[in-house]
């Protein structure tokens, strides 16, 4: 029997230990190479998980602060600040620490360090324990992932008062007032979660509206909340410079009209995108190519333009999320042993914002659904006419659907609303089966539960919603 060919996988976030876990699970000899001990990146160690950790206690804190409306009173909760770190850490650690021994038992060997290429079938590896490796391979993975961006006109000596997401996640201090450029998914949780702690949030983001890419109805039953709980939202707005003062930044606010105005913050979040990690990789010394934005490029199986090298996950581009990184591994481990079928096509990624209430939405929104023109009925189903919703105190969502009307298939969902993440699943199924709104309609759903409000959202397709009275046409 010939000697099992043996993968490189450069990255362990959610991309990388993924496809770390399937290419020894289907026969392949695995290294996985990453600078911290166990498998996670990103994701793991300083993004999903620490953030709906901390997401998890400010929805705690602000049903605590509502429990007097339903006959129960707690007062106002303390916040233990040291513990509640400690907290987050733990959930991290027992998680990385579970991905380790996963590719223990798998028989990935870990190597902890900093990979270069040196050429199209080995690289150097820069190791934490101190000198150099070389590591020659078959085939390499890359799944380097991505970092913040930072905006320029950082003042000098300000580093540590102008935050990254990395920096906000340690939790260090409540700030009395925080200053969020970019209202987008990190500035938006990670404000809420500062919010929830006591700081007074402000968030200036440069385009119309937040969150874009998502359909304006959902995002204006957040805002609705958002309003309340943070100090201001400003958009078509900028920071055009920022100065270091006693304690804090100045920011001078520039409105897209030209209009200015200095404010000070105790410290502040930049939260304006994330670009990939394609530098010092050692790219050059193989035949993959990179675009003008960073990303690495690759076909639908993930391959590069060199026959050794596939890339995943936030390094190949946009969405930058968790679950397209894996779903993509998946992808270039068929690809490395040749399978015929092998290629990254999915009918949708869905997209979760992971605030009070979330956002979340799938294939076709009803926005591209205009832009392009199409034939769509889009339906909604409100909250306030859900039993559960009520029985939650939550009737601030809404269950969306976007139909076509030849087909009656199911292009695309939106929800906004506590637990819509969840509820997102549900569309995502349906889009990738091409469901019709009937296959929706008529699968039996548990009640009470807001996943009705799915079942119901497609029978107001048909006109026939129990709890939604559509107008009968006259003939
Ligand atoms: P990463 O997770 O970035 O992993 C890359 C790994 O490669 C890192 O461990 C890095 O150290 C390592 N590496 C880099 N260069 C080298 C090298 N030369 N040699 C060896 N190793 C190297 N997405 C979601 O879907 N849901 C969420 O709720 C969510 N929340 C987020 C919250 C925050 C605050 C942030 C910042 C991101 C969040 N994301 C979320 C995005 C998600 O984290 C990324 O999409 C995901 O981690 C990308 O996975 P990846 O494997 O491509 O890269
Ligand atoms: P983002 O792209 O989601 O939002 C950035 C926002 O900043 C945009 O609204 C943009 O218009 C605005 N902006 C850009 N430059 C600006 C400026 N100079 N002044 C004011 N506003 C400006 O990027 P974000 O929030 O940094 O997150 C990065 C990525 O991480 C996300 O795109 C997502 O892929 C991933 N992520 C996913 C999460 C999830 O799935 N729940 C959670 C957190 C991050």
């Amino acid at each position: 029997m010939s000697e099992p060919k043996h993968v490189v996988v450069i990255g362990a976030g959610p991309g990388g230990y993924p496809a770390a876990f399937y290419a020894a699970d289907l026969g392949l000899r695995v290294t996985l190479i990453d600078p911290e001990e166990n498998p996670g990146g990103t994701c793991l160690f300083r993004g999903c998980i620490p953030s709906k950790a901390l997401l998890h206690v400010s929805s705690l804190l602000h049903e605590a602060r509502e429990a007097q409306h339903w006959g129960v009173k707690l007062g106002e909760p303390q916040v233990d600040l040291d513990r509640l770190r400690e907290w987050k850490d733990e959930v991290v650690e027992n998680l990385t620490a579970g991905t380790g021994g996963l590719g223990k038992k798998r028989g990935v060997t870990h190597l902890r360090g900093m990979a270069q290429f040196t050429s199209s079938n080995s690289v150097d590896v820069d190791l934490v324990e101190g000198g150099k490796e070389r590591v020659d391979f078959d085939y390499a993975i890359l799944a380097t992932g991505s970092r913040s961006v930072m905006i320029p006109g950082v003042p000098e000596g300000a580093e540590d008062r102008i935050w990254d997401s990395t920096k906000a996640l340690e939790l260090e201090r409540v700030p009395r007032s925080l200053l969020v450029i970019g209202g987008g998914v990190i500035g938006l949780e990670l404000g809420s979660v500062y919010s929830a702690l006591g700081s007074q949030v402000s968030v200036v983001e440069m385009l119309p509206g937040l969150i874009p890419g998502a359909d304006r109805d959902l995002v204006r039953v957040l805002e609705g909340t958002l309003k309340d709980r943070f100090k201001e939202i400003l958009v078509k707005t900028k920071v055009a410079g920022m100065r270091k003062v006693r304690g804090g930044i100045e920011a001078t606010l520039q409105a897209e009209d030209g209009s200015e105005r200095v404010e000070r913050y105790d410290r502040v979040l930049v939260s304006v995108g994330r670009r990939p990690n394609s530098e010092n990789l050692g790219i050059e010394n193989t035949h993959a190519q990179v675009d003008a934005r960073g990303f690495v490029r690759v076909n639908q199986r993930m391959a590069t333009s060199d026959p050794t090298l596939y890339a995943i996950g936030d390094l190949v581009g946009q969405p930058m999320l968790a679950h397209k990184a894996t779903a993509e591994a998946k992808v270039a481990v068929e690809a490395i042993l040749g399978q015929k079928g092998a290629a990254f096509d999915p009918a949708c990624i869905p997209a979760v914002v992971y605030t009070d209430p979330e956002v979340a939405w799938c294939g076709l929104t009803e926005t591209e659904a205009k832009e392009q023109q199409r034939n769509v009925k889009v339906v909604r189903f409100p909250w306030q006419a859900s039993g559960r919703a009520l029985a939650m105190a939550r009737p601030d969502g809404m269950t969306k659907l976007i139909i076509d009307i030849e087909t009656e298939r199911v292009l695309g969902m939106g929800v906004v609303g506590k637990g819509a993440g969840e509820l997102i699943a549900e569309g995502a199924l349906a889009v990738e089966m091409a469901a019709l709104a009937s296959d929706l309609a008529r699968t039996i759903h548990p009640h009470p539960t807001v996943s009705e409000t799915v079942m119901e959202a497609a029978e107001v397709f048909y006109g026939h919603a129990t709890h939604f009275f559509t107008p009968r046409k006259r003939k």
